[in-house]
């Protein structure tokens, strides 16, 4: 349904969903693999256990599991909706979009459905730009979710990076409104591709033009390679700083001071990261939520992950303030702010 854009138009957050997938594997269970311990994954990470996908569920599946929670808790169907928009960086397939596969497990038709990338930052980005399009009436209420299948890019045999991923999705329901005093504000967003090599997935496409020289390519496909690669104390130390800096600059840009916030929402990749920030903020630990011990780093899915941990547990109240934040492969990094608008 299309809306005429109204200067007071303001986005809402009217459901949260989020679906885990059952199997659950302990930090013991990855030192039986590769050579690592709970004690190191802990202290230098914070996670103790991740959720790992099932043998063919798909990021499609935890998707639409998050996404009617997400319509359930607002007391919607997916009739209601204008548009689906999934983030994610484990799509099930290169075409069509996992968002347009959540579309058909839903029930939904015709209305547009499209995946946005952007790593761990990709529900931030999602945000975002689905909150500037239906300010500009081009939706009314939308789906927004974050889902992925981490564990089917790991390299199990990595200790530097196996340990840190894990599959989750979570979901909003956005809807545009009157301005009430609370909803969405202004986001902040940042991306440096010159970072690539630091953190990244190379994808190995089958098949060549013709009289092509990227040997490397043709390598990597031969080797089927497309798993996750990292620099992580080089990632570390920029997303850190980054982090510091896009928080500043979100409460600039919407013209609140460190001691208004009233919960952090970051994404989880390392608990010694998001002490960092908090401690920038000068924000109690309480007040930062942290899901990183019982769902390790679940990119897309780890924002609205948090948020859902954070809503269920019944301490949101309307008009409190939140700063979510994250940062990822790219580099491509943001924060959002809004004032929580249900009761
Ligand atoms: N178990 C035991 N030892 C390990 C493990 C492990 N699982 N992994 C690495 N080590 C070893 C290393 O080999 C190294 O050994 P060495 O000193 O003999 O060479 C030692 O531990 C220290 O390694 P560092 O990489 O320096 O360890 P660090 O304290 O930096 O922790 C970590 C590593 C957890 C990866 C951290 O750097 C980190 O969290 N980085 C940021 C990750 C992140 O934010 N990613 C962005 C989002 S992800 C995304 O966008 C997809």
């Amino acid at each position: 349904m299309n809306t005429l854009p109204s200067t007071e138009t303001v986005v809402h957050i009217r459901g949260v969903g989020a679906y885990l997938p059952e199997r659950i594997m302990h930090n013991d269970e990855l030192a039986s693999m590769v050579d690592t311990t709970d004690e190191w994954i802990r202290s230098r990470t914070g996670i103790e256990q991740r959720h790992l996908v099932a043998v063919g569920q798909l990021t499609a599946d935890l998707a639409a599991q998050a996404a009617q929670a997400a319509l359930d808790d607002a007391g919607l169907t997916v009739a209601d909706m204008d548009a689906l928009v999934l983030a994610t960086t484990t799509p099930d397939m290169i075409f069509p979009s996992t968002a347009s596969m959540v579309q058909a497990r839903l029930g939904g038709k015709e209305f547009p459905a499209w995946d946005i990338q952007a790593v761990c930052s990709g529900f931030v980005y999602g945000l975002a730009q689905v909150e500037g399009m239906m300010r500009a009436g081009m939706f009314r209420r939308v789906l927004l979710i974050g889902a992925e299948s981490m564990s089917r890019i790991v390299d199990w045999s990595d200790r530097n990076t196996c340990v840190l991923f894990g599959d989750g999705a979570g979901a909003v329901v956005l809807e545009a409104g009157e301005n009430d005093g609370c909803g969405l504000m202004r986001s902040v967003l940042h991306c440096d591709g010159s970072y690539r090599e630091l953190l990244m997935a190379e994808h190995a496409m089958r098949g060549q033009p013709p009289h092509t020289d990227r040997q490397t390519v043709m390598d990597m496909d031969a080797a089927g390679v497309s798993a996750i690669q990292m620099r992580g104390n080089e990632v570390f130390r920029v997303a850190v700083t980054k982090l510091g800096e896009v928080v500043n600059e979100v409460m600039a840009a919407n013209g609140v001071q460190k001691s208004d916030i009233d919960w952090l929402v970051p994404h989880q990749a390392n608990i010694r990261i998001l002490q960092a920030t908090a401690k920038k903020l000068n924000l109690p630990q309480e007040r930062m939520v942290v899901t990183v011990a019982r769902h390790a780093n679940t990119s897309a899915a780890s924002v609205p992950l948090a948020l859902h941990d954070l809503y269920q547990r019944g301490e949101l109240k309307r008009g409190q303030l939140l700063l979510l934040e994250a940062f990822a492969g790219g580099f491509a990094w943001g924060a959002n702010m809004l004032r929580w608008s249900r009761d």
